[in-house]
């Protein structure tokens, strides 16, 4: 099943309630929520008490995204908050294993993110115990950026070991997605996908966001 899910970093953060309604009439599967510390990436965006009312304010599930140092500090706040699924990022714990499964104990989906330089070779042990795989397929720390050609390599080497495996994490593509390459992303094995720039930077993001999804799931079938 194909996912978008818009990223509010791309949105007017003025007018967030106008955006979840926009993504909720839309009927997406998922919000994206990018969570940055200033640290980790160079930009600061928003913590739990703004996804508590982000989860107030949509009935669509608010898929975080944690491009934070040591999240494992933060997983019971996002939680708390109403996240629906948690990715961290690989280069930013020291202890995955733990950090995972506090996420898979709270009930919420699990996801790893790997930065675009960061090898598969990384997941080898954590991904059966994983709901998604996030690919960067930009630096992260802005919206808006050119998709890293490089990373539809990195998704087919990565389906081909999930299938050859016999596990059940869906892979995400996360940075610079848009109507030019979505279906391509899909037939190299992704299912989940992020769009920022691509639903909140065009003229009517609702006919946008229908477009990316008729792509996506056509390019399946
Ligand atoms: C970048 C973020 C992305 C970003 C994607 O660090 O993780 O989720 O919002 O934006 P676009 O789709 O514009 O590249
Ligand atoms: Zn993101």
């Amino acid at each position: 099943m194909i996912e978008i899910g818009p990223s509010i970093l791309s949105a007017d953060f003025a007018r967030l309630a106008e955006a979840l309604a926009l993504i909720d009439g839309a009927g997406a599967r998922a919000v994206h929520v990018d969570v940055m510390d200033g640290v980790f990436v160079p930009n600061l965006t928003i913590g739990p008490p703004v996804v508590a009312a982000l989860a107030k304010a949509s009935a669509t599930p608010l898929d975080c995204h944690l491009m934070i140092v040591d999240p494992d500090r933060y997983i019971g706040h996002f939680v708390d908050a109403g996240a629906a699924r948690i990715t961290v990022h690989a280069e930013a714990c020291t202890h995955l294993h733990r950090t995972v499964h506090a996420t898979r104990d709270a009930g919420v989906g699990a996801g790893v993110a790997l930065n675009p330089a960061t090898p598969l070779s990384q997941l080898e042990e954590i991904l059966p115990d994983l709901d998604q795989v996030l690919l960067m397929s930009v630096n992260p720390g802005f919206g808006g950026q050119s998709f890293i050609p490089g990373t539809k390599d990195k998704i087919e080497r990565l389906a081909g070991q999930i299938a050859a495996r016999g596990l059940s994490a869906e892979i995400q593509v996360d940075g610079g997605v848009g109507a030019s390459n979505i279906a391509e992303l899909v037939r190299c094995g992704a299912r989940r996908f992020v769009a920022g720039n691509a639903v909140f930077g065009a003229p009517d993001p609702a006919e946008a966001l229908a477009e990316l999804t008729r792509l996506a799931e056509e390019a399946l079938s």
